[in-house]
């Protein structure tokens, strides 16, 4: 037999138990497990959790457009600081990615500053070409209503293009909110607009596509409400950590502020409460990342949207640590799930998937500190949350973080 290229040796969760196994490597693909490997590199983090990377399907990176805010370079390294080896990114950029030169432009611009695997989604609008978009797009974004620098199209807009049968096995993420339920009055704090696209207007938004007849993968961004699980049953679905952990009590003022909002606390408290009895699909950061000072002028002129891919996984393994959700969940949600639903040989620790490997040091908690994080908005709405962040993590076999330090950058490929 050939040596392997590389052997890590440490702790996997195989099915329901924790094992110390050798994972072999070779040309970026776990070719083998086993309990005692030889390779031409061996290394040994017996005492350390090996997780398989995390998928976040939901970021926006700002890049190009928004750059004061966030690059391509910074957003992915934080994603890898944070454990996560690959993100999907929003066509919210500007120019906003609706068409194919559009979208082969923000790849060119991207590429060489990719730190982790990536994929674009382009907009779905009523003049898409989804035929040539989805040749080089992971996927669709639906934006139903107004959100920063993305612009709605109708519901019957919706309706005739989620029939196009260009869609079939196409994943169209859904920003479920019907503005025909928001309400024009006047955003001051997290309960006002709360109050000015409640959770109704995401129910609806969610029963109305449910109604549309299409050939698409439907999956729902960011639910907020318990509700619209039960509209979407069946379907693919994601939840945010923002809307898992912080409610309109929450002291962050405009920094709190996102679309969907941030729901009350009781609400907030039913959507833990729904994760842990394992009821979401996806966990997904929806990576949005505003300056401060945009988040210091007054609520109602401050942009929407919070930043969160560094913070994910980590917040997710510091509920494992302290016994509140089992590591399987945390693995479903953000890794396995997402890699299924876009069709990835990533997200699992097993033979003929990607070598994307998150290994921690399940005994360091740390608390979250916004000036330690890397994205270039500098700030978290988690500070001083509980957080266990990866020691080393490899991407398709390749480390690109050690001991905390960003050892290689550019490293990372579209996955289209
Ligand atoms: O709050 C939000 N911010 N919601 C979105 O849908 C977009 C995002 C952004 O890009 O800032
Ligand atoms: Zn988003």
């Amino acid at each position: 037999m050939t040596e392997l290229d590389l052997v890590i040796k440490g702790r996997v969760l195989i099915g329901n138990e924790m094992q110390t196994i050798c994972i072999g490597i070779e040309d970026g693909k776990i070719t083998v497990l086993g309990k005692d490997l030889d390779g031409d590199k061996f290394l040994d983090y017996s005492k350390y959790l090996i997780m398989p990377g995390g998928i976040d399907i939901h970021t926006h990176m700002r890049d190009p457009g928004f750059t004061d805010k966030e690059d391509f370079h910074t957003g992915t390294m934080a994603a890898a600081f944070g454990g996560t080896t690959t993100i999907m990114d929003m066509p919210n950029t500007r120019p906003m990615v609706t068409n194919v030169s559009q979208l082969k432009d923000k790849l060119d611009i991207i590429g060489k500053k990719a730190n982790v695997d990536y994929g674009l989604y382009a907009s779905l609008t009523p003049d898409s070409d989804i035929k040539v978009l989805k040749e080089l797009a992971v996927g669709f974004k639906l934006f139903m209503a107004e959100t920063t620098s993305a612009v709605p199209i109708s519901e019957e807009d919706i309706r005739n293009k989620l029939a196009d049968p260009e869609l079939e096995g196409q994943v169209v993420s859904v920003h479920a909110e019907s503005p025909e339920r928001f309400r024009d009055i006047e955003v001051t704090s997290l309960d006002t607009h709360d109050d000015s696209r409640p959770a109704s207007a995401e129910i609806i938004a969610v029963e109305n596509i449910t109604q549309m007849k299409t050939s698409a993968i439907m999956h729902f961004a960011h639910l907020t409400d318990l509700m619209s699980f039960e509209k979407a049953f069946g379907y693919s679905n994601e939840i945010t950590p923002h809307h898992m952990f912080l409610s309109t009590s929450s002291d962050l003022g405009a920094r709190g502020r996102v679309n969907p909002p941030l729901r009350n606390i009781r609400e907030q408290a039913s959507l833990f409460t729904a994760f842990v009895k394992a009821q979401v699909g996806i966990i997904a950061s929806d990576h949005a990342p505003h300056t401060m000072d945009e988040k210091k002028m007054p609520f109602g002129e401050a942009p929407s949207g919070l930043p969160g891919v560094e913070t994910r996984l980590p917040m997710m393994l510091a509920l494992v640590q302290s016994e509140q959700v089992s590591l399987r969940l945390v693995q479903a949600t953000c890794c396995h799930n997402p890699a299924r639903l876009f069709s990835l040989s990533k997200g699992q620790i097993d033979v003929g998937f990607d070598a994307d490997l998150s290994i921690f040091d399940m005994t360091k908690n740390t608390k979250i500190k916004g000036e330690r994080l890397h994205s270039k908005c500098g700030w978290t709405p988690f500070e001083d949350y509980n957080a266990i962040f990866p020691d080393h993590v490899f991407l398709r076999g390749r480390k690109i973080i050690s001991d905390g330090k960003l050892i290689e950058s550019g490293t990372g490929r579209n996955i289209v």
